[in-house]
């Protein structure tokens, strides 16, 4: 199933692709995690970019991904750093109904995975169940954008040509791997579709990506939802409380 980022293509040129937002979102969420007390839980904590970063810094986190490709990246990664103990606090795990014996001091959810649920329920599900997993006075932090309306409604119509993104290396090959895509975006659903396209030799392969959008207002809602009473939100992992269209969204709740 080649789809979001069930997808060994996906796992190979992450880190790569990643590069330019990773020490940001790593220094803003080390920095909240401090603070908080007890154990952390990174959800869709991916091939572990930041799971592993702070796991070697002596962390007390755990992390869970539907991904098994993904997962199996970090598995990699961790045994190559001599983190054995990676593999004994990552599961593979759904968002919506994840499940610990734990509550946790802090729960993040970096690089805009929430936005890969995709209805409703499933959003209101998940914010139900960190919050039912966060100890008192424990944090919840996430990032997603802020949508531009702009740039999303640009792509809604059908589209015919993929656009080239980006060369990366195959560490495995060491062959060059050219990434493309195309979106087609629909603005009723609120659903970004983006189609990817690994070109490597002569070879190629789509991975389907969809995401949806939230707006500001509309995440409070969905925080109130779920229990939360008191957050705040800012524009920047700078923390800078201007919010701009296509800007981040970065929020800081706290189960009171
Ligand atoms: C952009 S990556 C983020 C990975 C990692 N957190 C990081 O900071 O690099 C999005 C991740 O969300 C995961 N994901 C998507 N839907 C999920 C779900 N319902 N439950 C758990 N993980 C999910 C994907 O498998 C993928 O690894």
């Amino acid at each position: 199933m080649n789809v979001n980022y069930h997808s060994k293509q996906w796992a190979l040129i992450y880190d790569q692709f990643n590069q330019g937002r990773y020490q940001k979102e790593l220094a803003f969420y080390r920095a909240e995690l401090k603070q908080c007390a007890g154990p952390v839980l990174e959800v869709a904590c991916g091939n572990g970019m930041i799971f592993l970063e702070l796991l070697q810094e002596g962390f007390d986190i755990y992390g869970f991904d539907i991904s098994q490709e993904m997962l199996d990246s970090l598995f990699g990664k961790a045994d190559a750093l001599g983190q054995q103990e990676g593999r004994a606090r990552v599961s593979r795990q759904n968002m919506v109904d994840f499940s610990y014996d734990l509550k946790f001091g802090g729960i993040y959810i970096p690089a805009r995975s929430f936005l890969h649920l995709l209805s409703q329920e499933e959003q209101i599900q998940c914010l139900r169940n960190i919050y039912h997993h966060l100890r008192e006075g424990g944090k919840f932090l996430l990032n997603f954008f802020n949508p531009s309306l702009h740039y999303l409604f640009a792509n809604a119509g059908p589209a015919e040509q993929f656009e080239f993104i980006k060369g990366f290396t195959n560490p495995e090959t060491g062959e060059s791997v050219r990434l493309l895509c195309k979106q087609e975006n629909d603005v009723v659903r609120q659903e970004q579709r983006i189609l990817w396209r690994f070109s490597e030799g002569d070879r190629t392969h789509d991975v389907p990506m969809k995401l949806r959008w939230i707006y500001k207002e509309e995440f409070q809602l969905l925080l109130q939802l779920a229990g939360f009473k008191k957050w705040k939100v800012y524009g920047d992992f700078d923390r800078s409380e201007e919010v701009t269209a296509g800007s981040e969204l970065i929020w800081v709740a706290e189960r009171t």
